[in-house]
């Protein structure tokens, strides 16, 4: 469907015209006076000097030429020529009824679809989850669901941290606790164990006491090294002991990133491109960009326009080892391959900003990519508790994902429970429900780029700009459309008895309803689920406003009962379509 604005402008363009204006002067926009009007036009003081003559003047001619107008009721020019618009009620109603039949309520899919890879999660194997993951696996996984949305081929693809030093220390530490382990044996030539040697606690528990270690030992750093090398270079137990390391972890981490309703399409990691890195240095070396620095092998990356300084791209280590650049490098040459994408997408840290401009210009460089291929990092800020700093556990250390989680599954049973007779195993349920929108809903709501406070009290609250206000007015408009089915009636029956609206409160909720695919257009053009919160936001509250000021049920006029039914649940359906692209969902009571 065209915007709504796209059509008011058009209707502007050809008054114009016809006032023997040119057309292009006829744009509109939201009114920045809504106690005057609900959209401007500017255009004729923009054409003032062309026409030599004063604004007001083709303010006038204009505003003549839509006297009869089918979509203005009054276009209505004011000093010292702005054109002051409000819509008609008819044309408004006439919108929002055509949202309802309409393929996605109006929102057109992308004409050229686009191959998009979003590299987000990336969590490291064989530790725990960490609020440091929250943001990466949230904003990810809406952003791939906007891109999906709007017709895109989007690929998840979360990069398991699965290859270095870490799988080294581990290997060690299990050598020196079992060393009877048929893995360590290399004259051992059967097969190899089905079950793993360990729990994923035990794993977690192991990592860290290995990297501790080996910072205080040199030697058995030396040996945790040689582990990492046999992995790598391929030497069979440790293959297989590597390969339920993964196995655990995974099925682990399948499990978090479950309850956070997160998922991915590949599970490839660092590991995944691991054979890919000789051939790809040799061609860096060919093609004459990479060369040897005191001893390791870089590329130069600055240009001549850079106002700061921009370190060259390291490629391989003075002892030939590969770093985090390599495996990325190689990762971009892997999917340019196999995926052929038109657009590259990773979400990490914004610390993490500079690493990638120097990845980014150094695969544009060595010709990994298409001139044309779109990289793009979206580098959010930290989540910190209410002192300010990085979101820590009490007791002062890094919080597990789980645990907090659970933490704000257990704030939100209280709030549910809270004076009130409930089915417990309900409850629980939609508590979860619930909490999954406060956690989300509080990061997503936020500028991606931008730090923000880790607030469970606001958070959870069932009033502001929040999740469970969201979810409440969903539950709201349901249980409304609910008592309407149990007096007898269909609701599915009136979906399209959508009418012009019959006062303030109802054409602002239908002003908002037909915002939609223009929202979900910005939200998508800038990668920005926070613009999506933001129209939600702006519905729900108009749905309030209507709702506290009209009488649905009791109202006697069949046909105009009909009429908000249907309205009622077009706004439920935008609601529910949009909270799905921000990766949560409404319970159906709370
Ligand atoms: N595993 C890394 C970490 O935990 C994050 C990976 C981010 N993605 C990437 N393609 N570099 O810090």
């Amino acid at each position: 469907m065209k915007k709504l604005l796209e059509l008011i402008s058009e209707e502007m363009k050809n008054a114009f015209e016809a006032a023997g204006y040119e057309r292009e002067l006829g744009k509109v926009t939201i009114s920045n006076r809504p106690d005057l009007c609900e959209y401007q036009c500017n255009g004729a003081m923009a054409g003032a000097k062309q026409y030599k003559k004063a604004p007001i003047m083709i303010a006038n001619d204009v505003a003549a030429k839509l006297a009869d107008s089918s979509v203005f009721e009054k276009a209505e020019a004011a000093a010292p020529g702005f054109l002051n618009l409000k819509l008609k009620n008819e044309f408004v109603g006439h919108y929002v009824k055509e949202m309802r039949v309409a393929k996605k309520y109006g929102v057109e899919e992308a004409e050229n679809p686009l191959k998009i890879v979003i590299d987000y999660g990336g969590p490291n194997v064989a530790k725990p989850l960490h609020v440091g993951h929250l943001r990466s696996a949230i904003i990810g996984e809406s952003v791939k669901r906007i891109a999906r949305f709007m017709g895109h081929n989007v690929i998840g693809d979360i990069h398991l941290g699965d290859w270095g030093q870490p799988m080294g220390l581990i290997m060690n530490e299990l050598k020196i606790r079992k060393p009877e382990l048929v893995y360590f044996d290399e004259s051992y030539t059967g097969d190899y164990p089905t079950e793993p040697p360990f729990t994923i606690s035990e794993l977690e528990e192991i990592y860290p006491f290995a990297s501790k270690r080996s910072k205080e030992d040199e030697e058995y750093k030396a040996n945790a090294m040689a582990c990492t090398f046999k992995l790598q270079s391929g030497v069979r137990g440790y293959r297989a002991l590597w390969n339920h390391i993964i196995a655990v972890s995974v099925t682990d981490l399948k499990k978090n990133y479950e309850k956070l309703n997160v998922d991915f399409d590949l599970w490839n990691g660092e590991s995944s491109v691991h054979d890919l890195i000789p051939g790809m240095v040799d061609e860096m070396k060919k093609g004459g960009y990479a060369y040897i620095s005191d001893g390791a092998l870089v590329v130069d990356v600055k240009e001549e326009t850079d106002t700061k300084e921009i370190p060259p791209c390291m490629i391989l280590k003075s002892d030939g080892a590969a770093l985090y650049n390599t495996t990325d490098l190689a990762t971009i040459l892997m999917r340019m391959e196999q995926e052929k994408p038109d657009e590259l997408v990773y979400l990490t840290d914004k610390r993490q900003e500079l690493y990638f401009e120097q990845v980014f210009r150094c695969a544009r460089k060595t010709k990994l990519v298409k001139p044309e291929t779109k990289l793009v990092h979206i580098g959010f800020g930290t989540m910190n508790g209410k002192d300010g700093k990085p979101f820590k556990t009490r007791e002062g250390g890094v919080m597990r994902l789980e645990n907090l989680i659970q933490e704000i599954n257990d704030e939100m049973l209280r709030k549910i429970t809270d004076n009130r007779e409930v089915d417990e195993n309900e409850a629980k349920q939609t508590a979860e429900i619930v909490a999954l929108s406060a956690l989300k809903y509080g990061d997503l709501s936020n500028q991606a780029s931008k730090d923000y406070i880790f607030d469970i009290d606001r958070f959870t609250s069932f009033e502001g700009d929040t999740g469970p206000y969201i979810l409440y007015t969903i539950v709201r408009i349901k249980s409304i459309l609910a008592k309407y089915t149990e007096n007898g009636q269909d609701v599915e029956a009136v979906l399209s008895k959508i009418k012009a609206p019959v006062n303030e409160s109802e054409k602002q909720l239908m002003l908002e309803l037909a915002s939609y695919n223009a929202s979900m257009q910005a939200a998508y053009d800038e990668l920005a689920p926070h613009k999506i919160c933001a129209y939600i936001y702006g519905l729900a509250n108009a749905f309030n406003h209507f709702y506290h000021e009209t009488k649905i049920l009791t109202e006697e006029d069949e046909e105009q009962k009909a009429g908000w039914i249907a309205l009622l649940a077009l706004t439920r359906d935008v609601l529910e379509t949009s909270i799905d692209l921000l990766g949560f969902s409404a319970p159906e009571r709370m």
